[in-house]
């Protein structure tokens, strides 16, 4: 059968699917990713790979990957896979929808949560011996409940963002590439421009895909349309925000602060200045990080090349045009 190059170990029974369907899996022993050129060469000697969202496939990885059929990201984004490339060449290139949705949802609304709240900064002011006494004017945050919410990009992750949203209360707004009419009826919120999503929101949560159109959609226009309350919350993708104007409307106390779970470049270097403000929160791309929510996602993609290398058409292929 196929030979497989999977890019990290992965949890729950991926491996095993596509040794149990024949493929010879290989896989790469190191708890980072491959640099560039082991990435390459596993590309080069394999029918099929499983990556992650920071294997970054150049048309060059591609040129040499004269056997190579499907791309399975263990992801729902694809950016960093090059599927115009792909398609060039005739690979297919598959994500993983919809399974990650709730999860990725759930830490956004931490996030959101432990930017208006303060829990970042009060639990290192704690570890550093800064409780002393009860304050009545201590970490004081803002409130989530009967705020307003505005959901740039309603996909599967923003509709579970606006069902979060009716448990506090808030007011929900949205922006998106369509206008949805069903889901506004059906998750009694509302359609608006950017513009106005962005002047209205106490909370601005980004949920578009990386792409041509929605790179750095929030500028410096954009930060400055939103209310010096509002807080951005990003668990989209690092390069959907410009974040030197970011750094510069939290420098200038713009806006109230952010949450960011996805930066531009990843790992976010230690010198990067956002890491100086106490109102930011920064995670490592961690939104999608549950353990069973981990596992459907790496067998989801073990699915797509089972189907791919068996002659089948893939479970989720991605529009390469
Ligand atoms: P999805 O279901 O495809 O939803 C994406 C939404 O964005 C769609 O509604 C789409 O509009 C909209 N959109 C696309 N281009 C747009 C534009 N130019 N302006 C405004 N809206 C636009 O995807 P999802 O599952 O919700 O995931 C969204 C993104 O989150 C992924 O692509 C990924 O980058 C990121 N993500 C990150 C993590 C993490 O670990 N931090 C985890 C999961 C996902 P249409 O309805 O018109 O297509
Ligand atoms: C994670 O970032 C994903 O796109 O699934």
């Amino acid at each position: 059968m196929g030979k497989v190059f999977v890019t990290r170990q992965t949890p729950g029974r991926a491996l095993d699917m596509l040794r149990e369907a024949g493929h010879d899996v290989e896989t790469w022993p190191g708890a980072d990713a491959p640099p560039p050129e082991a990435l390459a060469a596993g590309l080069a000697g394999a029918d099929a790979a499983l990556t992650m969202v920071v294997d970054h496939v150049t048309a060059a990885m591609l040129d040499g990957a004269k056997n190579l059929r499907v791309l399975a990201n263990m992801a729902v984004g694809f950016d960093n896979l090059n599927p115009a490339e792909a398609a060039k060449r005739g690979i297919v290139v598959t994500n993983t929808p919809g399974v990650l949705a709730e999860t990725t949802a759930d830490m956004a609304w931490a996030l959101l949560m432990a930017a208006s709240r303060n829990v970042v900064a009060s639990d290192r002011d704690t570890r550093a011996g800064g409780w002393t006494t009860w304050s009545p004017t201590a970490f004081l945050g803002v409130d989530v409940f009967g705020a307003t919410l505005g959901i740039v990009g309603l996909g599967e992750i923003g509709e579970a963002m606006a069902r979060r949203a009716r448990g506090f209360e808030m007011r929900v707004l949205y922006a998106s590439r369509t206008r949805k009419p069903e889901a506004e009826q059906r998750l009694g919120i509302e359609f608006a421009i950017l513009d106005d999503v962005l002047g209205a929101a106490d909370f601005v949560s980004l949920h578009t895909p990386l792409t041509a159109e929605t790179r750095h959609l929030i500028s410096a226009r954009e930060l400055a349309l939103m209310k010096r309350s509002a807080f951005l919350i990003n668990t989209a993708r690092g390069g959907v925000v410009d974040q030197d104007a970011l750094t510069a409307a939290l420098r200038e106390g713009r806006i109230a602060g952010a949450a960011l779970d996805v930066t531009d470049p990843e790992p976010l270097p230690l010198d990067n200045p956002l890491y100086s403000f106490p109102n930011v929160v920064i995670t490592p791309h961690i939104a999608s990080a549950s353990l069973a929510t981990r596992a459907r996602m790496a067998e989801m993609a073990a699915a797509n090349i089972i189907a791919v290398l068996g002659g089948r058409p893939p479970v989720n292929p991605v529009p390469q045009g």
